[in-house]
């Protein structure tokens, strides 16, 4: 998700600093953002001229030494407490104190990780959605720490990319994944007890309910990995069944089936993410 936060902040105008963990990660970034503008380019939806200025406010590093001067850190890494701990209590050290510090993360409290630092007062939860340059919502999560400054300023943030916050409390799961999680979960629940296809399961709800993908669909596109890991924690905090990963989630982790990004998940995909069938 990155890229894709990287891209909506240097369309609004924002210099911007990309920290991934080496030159490969960064290619990958780099290339997610320019295939992002040339399509948008070439469908007339931005000039030549406009692309370019974001190609320039848009800067790439594998050091934290860029980010150490920005107003403002959003961090978008792995879904792992003790590494979002590491990287925030060292950026702590080097950035300016009042620097904003932001944590995309979907399920860990944002009050464990503002404890990393000393700054849990301009510490917030910034939660964008999957593809991020074209949902609307972000969550802007205040945690018990967390002062009313930082949430004005943090919302007023998101909307000046052009995004619909709403706020939400540092309950794992924040608003929209306390309620997606189990009806992802519970669909797959649903095709292990036999109630339909993947295929069928999937049509209902698009055709039934309106849902832009069906609930197999978007487990691919989001990731089974990532939907895994949001279980995991989210069952850890909650102790409710309904968070709980059915074993079929478990096994097709562990089988290396994450959706698009491997090419297999509950449905096949070509190299291009294209589903196969
Ligand atoms: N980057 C930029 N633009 C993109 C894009 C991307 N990755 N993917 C699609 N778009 C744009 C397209 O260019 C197109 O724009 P125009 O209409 O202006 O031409 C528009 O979005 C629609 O795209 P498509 O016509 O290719 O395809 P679609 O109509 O099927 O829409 C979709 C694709 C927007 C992904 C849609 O299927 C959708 O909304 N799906 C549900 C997504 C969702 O639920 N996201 C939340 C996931 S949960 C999450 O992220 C949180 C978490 O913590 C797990």
């Amino acid at each position: 998700m990155g890229s894709g936060i990287a891209e909506v902040c240097a369309k609004a105008g924002y210099e911007t600093f990309v920290r991934e963990v080496d030159e490969k990660a960064l290619d990958g970034g780099r290339r997610r953002i320019e295939n992002s503008l040339s399509k948008a380019i070439e469908r007339g939806k931005l000039t030549a001229a406009d692309g370019e200025a974001i190609r320039k406010r848009l800067r790439f590093s594998s050091s934290f030494a860029e980010i150490f001067s920005s107003d403002l850190v959003i961090e978008a890494i792995v879904e792992s407490l003790s590494a979002k701990c590491e990287v925030f209590e060292a950026l702590d050290k080097s950035c300016a104190p009042h620097a904003i510090f932001c944590s995309n993360t979907s399920s860990l409290a944002i009050a464990e990780m503002a404890a990393a630092t000393a700054r849990p007062d301009r510490f917030a939860g910034l939660h964008f959605f999957n593809p991020v340059p074209v949902m609307k919502l972000v969550e802007v999560v205040r945690a018990i720490g967390t002062s009313e400054e930082t949430v004005a300023r943090v919302t007023a943030f998101a909307r000046s990319l052009g995004k619909e916050p709403i706020a939400a409390r540092d309950n794992s799961g924040f608003v929209v994944n306390r309620l997606l999680v189990p009806f992802l979960l519970d669909a797959i629940r649903a095709h292990e007890q036999g109630v339909g296809s993947l295929e069928d399961i999937d049509t209902g709800m698009k055709l039934g309910c309106a849902h832009p993908m069906g609930p197999f669909e978007l487990l691919d596109y989001v990731g089974l990995d990532t939907v895994y890991a949001i279980a995991e924690i989210m069952f850890a905090e909650y102790r409710e069944a309904r968070f709980a990963p059915p074993p079929l989630l478990k096994r097709m982790v562990i089988a290396g089936r994450f959706g698009r990004k491997t090419g297999r998940g509950f449905y096949e995909y070509d190299e291009r993410g294209d589903r196969r069938r």
